[in-house]
């Protein structure tokens, strides 16, 4: 098993380019099921939970192919596609359930296995379950399975209970083969989602509204492949500029929408950090030690729960104290006692971190537990003085493309090392 050793204290700077947006080329990978035709996508990050989403498309028959430049993929749909995504692939990774909706609108059948509770919470999938209902299919759960069936999906009007960024997802894609319209009500307004519904139209799907509450999408017969390219990574955005406020140096992040990351900036802001905003790309310059800041995760667009962790390590050094309320997931603190390892200030009351900042932190053994945890003790370890192991971060290569080759590239004296 790898691991990061970091020396810690130095002050990043540079230019860095984000990989295409993880959360944003797993659904629209998955999408590819409806397309009868192969379909095309740009920008595709290189990581393990991408090589997941091929080995689940793989099992369904669908063929995958690198493209001919860096980060391109072609898959074909094209031929009969198996209906299952079995445990041992959607245990690896949640968002397989993702096929459930295209598997069972293109084939009117699908069994698929339940994912099972996760690190950061129970996450449960009843909301695509209803959902699914509501569209007509027949759902029964068996043997940790669920299976759904349906001769062909109806439109229908649905709302959902709160607007989950997977169960949009997943109900925006099955509705794309329906009968008739459908409208999806308190929908989740991720840019993901946007960008989701920008690689279904390429293949011909009829959508309106992503991106804001109400999405309608006028059924189709049959789909074509798509031609996408996948957004920026905010979140990885997010995390470089947080490493950036937590060293006290200066950073510019390219290849995004910094609208897409806005409530992070405004915080950046008000812990005194001064942000450039450009069309494609951000830059934050530390004016000295942050100020402690409050926030709350809140759905887009307010702060993402994705950003909580490595903007909290960022606090630990500010000067004053801060309250960092998570709202999305019920066990999303699993960083913190990590973070006190390295010496910060934490106490954890409820759904609240209660943070007081120190003028330093010192470099300490951590270990990774989930995705952003992860982040979150990078940025510990780059603004800690002296040597900071990270351990178990295969959790990190589930969601950060070449993340060490990048912080080197910023000046940080960072190496992967075999444990
Ligand atoms: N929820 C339910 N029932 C459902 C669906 C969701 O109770 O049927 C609850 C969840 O348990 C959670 C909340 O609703 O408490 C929000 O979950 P949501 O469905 O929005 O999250 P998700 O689709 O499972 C995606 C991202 C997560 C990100 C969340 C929130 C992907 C592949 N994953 O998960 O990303 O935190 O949205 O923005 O898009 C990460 O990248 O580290 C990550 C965890």
């Amino acid at each position: 098993m790898d691991k990061i050793k970091i020396i810690g204290g130095v002050a990043l700077k540079g230019s860095v380019e984000v990989s295409g947006a993880k959360n944003s080329a797993l659904p629209v990978l998955i999408s590819s099921i409806l397309g009868n035709s192969p379909s095309y996508f740009k920008k595709v990050p290189d990581l393990q939970d991408i090589k997941t989403t091929e080995a689940v498309l793989n099992h369904l028959g669908i063929t995958t192919q690198a493209g001919s430049l860096e980060n391109e993929i072609i898959l074909d749909s094209s031929k009969t596609i198996s209906f299952e995504a079995p445990y041992d692939l959607v245990r690896k990774m949640r968002a397989s359930v993702l096929v459930l909706g295209p598997l069972v609108a293109k084939l009117g059948k699908a069994k698929v296995s339940l994912p099972g509770g996760c690190a950061i919470g129970a996450r449960p999938i009843n909301f695509h379950l209803t959902a699914l209902e509501k569209l007509g299919a027949k759902i029964t759960l068996e043997n940790g399975y669920v299976f759904a069936e349906c001769k062909r999906l109806q439109g229908n009007r649905v709302t959902f209970e709160f607007p989950s960024v997977g169960a949009t997802e997943n109900i925006m894609m099955a509705a794309c083969l329906a009968k008739g319209e459908t409208i999806l009500e308190n929908c989740a307004k991720e840019p993901e989602i946007k960008d989701l519904a920008d690689s279904l139209r390429s293949m011909g799907a009829e959508i309106e509204g992503d991106g804001t509450e109400t999405i309608r999408i006028q059924g189709k017969d049959q789909l074509a492949g798509a031609k996408h390219s996948i957004i920026g990574d905010r979140i990885e955005a997010g995390t470089f500029l947080a490493a950036a406020l937590a060293t006290q140096g200066k950073v510019e992040v390219k290849g995004l929408d910094p609208i897409h990351l806005e409530a992070v900036l405004t915080k950046f802001e008000t812990a005194g950090a001064k942000i450039t905003r450009a069309p494609k790309s951000i830059t934050l310059e530390a004016n000295g030690r942050s100020w402690g800041t409050d926030f709350q995760t809140l759905p887009f667009p307010g702060f993402p729960t994705d950003m909580q962790a490595q903007f909290m390590a960022a606090m630990c050094l500010a000067d004053g104290s801060s309250v960092i309320t998570e709202t999305i997931f019920e066990n999303r603190f699993l960083h913190v006692p990590e973070l006190m390892r390295l010496g910060a200030d934490l106490v954890i009351r409820s759904n609240a971190v209660h943070v007081r900042g120190k003028s330093e932190l010192i470099g300490a053994p951590v270990m990774a537990t989930d995705l952003r945890a992860s982040a979150s003790l990078v940025i510990g370890g780059l603004a800690a003085r002296g040597e900071t192991t990270v351990s178990r971060i295969y959790h990190l290569d589930r969601g950060y493309e070449k993340m060490e080759m990048k912080l080197k590239s910023l000046g940080a004296q960072i190496e992967r090392v075999k444990e």
